[in-house]
């Protein structure tokens, strides 16, 4: 049995367009990592949480009741620890309110860690509903759509009516997706709280047949269908002022060959899912708009199938 261990646990693109609350993509190259060490203490502790730059976090707790990766490695510990307790140490590698998945990619890394030191740790399957735990902290809601393919990688199918199963799905072959992250924040459960009630039948029935040919799509290869159904006809409406450059981002980025392009989970992240061979070109050109808008901006370029949370040597 481990004392010390790292995990690492990617970014995530929720919603991928097409399916609100219930399809996740994970990005490779980008992501949190969470340091687990046992101590004679009685529960999960937190000695310091750093930022992408090394540096202390200004803006996370340390309190172990106020972080979403304590949170989720608490639950896990209660019901599975048996002597002792824990301390992390949370390394950010993106920033918060993203879009990218920040806190579900902290409370997957430190579940996994957390498991890594248990005597008899669970399979990766049984670990979600504990990550869940840190994330509905974080977001003030029940969504799995960023702690699911963060946890397992690649492109996940999660929702709520089926959970604790969730669907790993085939991902296509020679398509990659670009991230766009503007340096703006947007707060997920605010985001959240704007959106409708309900919706009509028409906007439904619509929805549920772009996310059916998006699956399809993604299961045959199908380059065009993924360019026809990857679209959001209920959530983006609401969404996207909160990103002056959305419009204009996500035109360039058509125009330069996108498949499609779309809000990543609540914003301010914008995403775009096109053939390898654009991808750089169309990374750049996301950049160069966003830039024209005179907001600070970086990009990440990653297959579809990127890996999903793991214990690092
Ligand atoms: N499905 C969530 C939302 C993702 O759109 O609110 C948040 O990252």
């Amino acid at each position: 049995m481990s004392d010390f261990v790292t995990a690492y646990a990617p970014a995530s693109i929720g919603n991928v367009g097409v399916g609100f609350d219930m399809l996740g993509l994970a990005l490779s190259g980008v992501g949190d990592r969470v340091q687990a060490r046992r101590t004679d203490g009685n529960s999960v502790t937190v000695l310091e949480v750093r930022g992408p730059d090394g540096d202390l976090h200004p803006h996370l707790s340390t309190k172990a009741d106020e972080n979403t990766a304590s949170i989720a490695a608490q639950a896990l510990w209660n019901k599975h620890g048996n002597v002792g307790g824990v301390e992390l140490n949370v390394l950010k590698g993106m920033p918060l309110q993203s879009g990218m998945g920040s806190s579900a990619a902290s409370a997957v890394a430190a579940t996994v860690a957390v498991n890594a030191l248990l005597p008899s740790p669970l399979a990766v399957e049984e670990l979600l509903p504990f990550a869940l735990e840190g994330e509905k902290y974080a977001s003030g809601g029940m969504h799995t759509d960023n702690v699911a393919p963060s946890l397992f990688g690649g492109l996940v199918l999660c929702p709520e009516v089926l959970l604790p199963e969730i669907i790993r799905l085939p991902t296509p072959a020679g398509v990659s997706v670009v991230l766009m992250y503007p340096d703006l924040q947007v707060n997920t459960a605010q985001a959240r709280s704007v959106l409708p009630k309900s919706v009509s039948m028409k906007l439904w029935l619509e929805q549920q047949g772009l996310l059916a040919g998006f699956i399809y799509a993604c299961a045959s290869d199908d380059i065009n269908l993924i360019g026809k159904s990857l679209r959001d006809v209920i959530i983006e409406p609401y969404r996207k002022n909160a990103v002056p450059c959305f419009d204009d981002v996500v035109a360039a980025a058509m125009e330069g060959g996108a498949l499609g392009c779309s809000l990543s989970g609540s914003g301010p992240s914008i995403f775009a899912l096109c053939k390898d061979s654009d991808a750089d070109n169309i990374a750049s050109i996301m950049h160069q708009e966003c830039r024209a808008f005179d907001i600070a901006c970086q990009t990440w370029v990653s297959s579809m199938n990127a890996t999903g949370a793991h214990i690092e040597a």
